[in-house]
């Protein structure tokens, strides 16, 4: 069967590369990965892989032989016709998206009528027709990603909706990739390259923007006394508005709002439109990180020479990611207001620990909480639900707890002795269930 199937190209094989030659390899093509970092390769070719994304390693050793990574893009072209590009695409300091990764594996693509630039990485709206403009016998269509860190391996088995952007032209082109997908059942979407690019810019914004929006209403409902678990429930059950992505906590991180709501943001106002809306969601979510300190500070009034646990690093669980992580911000404020910050996160520690030199970093979250003065949940790692709160609080030297993601049960963190604070929540509220992802 595998014979029939189309074989694929990637190019960068980076957290989304790396998934999506995985996936299409379990699906039964043959793939073909290209990155230029030779240690990378190496490294992927003897079967090591050095990110945390559940279910990734496993599907990679089960179809070790129909995946081949390489330096060479001769080799590349060579193996398959279809070629996806997830190179990443970072900030610039003026916070435009920096294409400059994207733009050398174009110029090192040949227009031979034969090849398809598939684009992955998440680009701004124009991209296409600009590389369209450059090389005009390239086939072009944009397929971004929808993939959530620690469910990836799912969502692209199980996709909400496939998004295929072709220009008149390349119809053929976005045949052949749909046909890729058919076998996964979500929904196919077709549109023209510069609409395929804003859904993708738009979806990642609306859903930062439902983010900050609760995280308003929990402030609020901090002032009126109300409780954000039940209002985000209740305004979840208007089919209109729906459940997901309305949990309350200390601000969304990660390696796509932030890049992309800033991106947006530049696009708009390179094309001369200000989007004010975004600005003010971009704005709530640094406050959102900062407002830990004052919570901190109603209990222990100044943090300087306190000693401050972060339960979690990682930007959320079941990843090691720490790009745009709310801890890393954290610590950074703790320490300028004195704290001594100690740490833990059973995933993403070594990696944390690159960036955050000067904080100290426990091998358990009671080793972290031993003697602290206070302590902040970060990442809702299960582990955390489980732990002997009662235990915990006679180990610290105060037992204070901001929990972060409103993670906890809160009548039973003051029942353990906890002086506790959520957002948008009080001691006394009963934990909700309100979906989150
Ligand atoms: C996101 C998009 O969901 C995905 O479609 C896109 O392709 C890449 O960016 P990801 O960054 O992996 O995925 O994580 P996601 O699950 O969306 O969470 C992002 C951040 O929002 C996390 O920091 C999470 O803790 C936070 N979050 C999420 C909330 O604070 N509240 C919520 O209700 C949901």
């Amino acid at each position: 069967m595998s014979e029939q199937l189309e074989p694929v190209g990637v190019i960068g094989v980076g957290w989304v590369g790396l998934v999506t030659a995985a996936c299409f390899a379990e699906l039964g093509h043959q793939v073909i990965a290209r990155d230029i970092v030779p240690e990378k390769v190496e490294a992927l070719s003897r079967g090591e892989i050095t990110i945390h994304e559940p279910g990734l390693e496993e599907l990679l050793q089960r179809n070790a032989e129909r995946i081949a990574f390489t330096t060479e893009m001769d080799e590349l072209l060579a193996g398959a016709r279809l070629l996806f590009v997830c190179v990443d695409t970072p900030p610039t300091y003026s916070g435009d998206a920096d294409l400059s990764r994207v733009r050398a594996v174009v110029e090192e693509l040949r227009e031979d009528g034969d090849h398809v630039l598939i684009m992955k990485s998440t680009v701004p709206a124009g991209t296409g027709e600009s590389i369209r403009r450059d090389k005009p016998n390239l086939s072009y269509v944009s397929c971004p990603e929808f993939l959530k860190e620690g469910t990836a391996v799912k969502d692209f088995m199980h996709p909400d909706r496939v998004v295929i952007g072709a220009d008149p032209g390349d119809e053929g082109a976005a045949e052949a990739v749909e046909a890729l997908y058919k076998p996964l059942g979500g929904e196919i979407l077709r549109a023209d390259v510069a609409s395929a690019e804003m859904i993708k810019l738009a979806s990642n914004a609306f859903l930062a923007t439902k983010i900050s929006f609760i995280n308003e209403i929990a402030n609020v409902c901090e002032e009126v006394g109300a409780d954000v678990g039940q209002v985000a429930e209740g305004m979840g059950l208007d089919e209109r508005i729906g459940p997901k992505f309305l949990k309350a906590g200390i601000g969304w991180g990660g390696s796509c709002f932030g890049k992309d709501t800033i991106a947006l943001k530049k696009l708009a106002g390179n094309s001369g439109y200000h989007f004010q809306l975004l600005s003010a969601v971009i704005d709530v979510n640094e406050l959102q990180k900062r407002r830990v300190v004052q919570k901190l500070k109603k209990h222990l009034d100044s943090l300087a020479g306190r000693r401050v646990a972060l339960l979690g690093l990682a930007f959320k669980p079941d990843t090691d990611d720490m790009r745009d992580a709310a801890s890393l911000v954290l610590a950074a404020r703790l320490e300028g207001e004195g704290a001594e910050v100690v740490a833990y996160d059973p995933v993403a520690a070594e990696r944390a620990a690159t960036l955050l030199d000067s904080v100290e970093m426990a091998t358990s979250a009671m080793e972290a909480l031993e003697g602290a003065d206070a302590a902040v949940l970060v990442t809702e790692w299960p582990e955390f639900a489980e732990l002997d709160w009662v235990a915990a609080a006679e180990r610290m030297a105060r037992p204070v707890l901001v929990d972060g993601r409103n993670f906890l049960d809160p009548q039973k963190l003051v029942k353990a002795g906890f002086e506790y604070e959520g957002i948008g929540r009080t001691a006394l509220d009963a934990p909700r269930t309100a979906s989150a992802s």
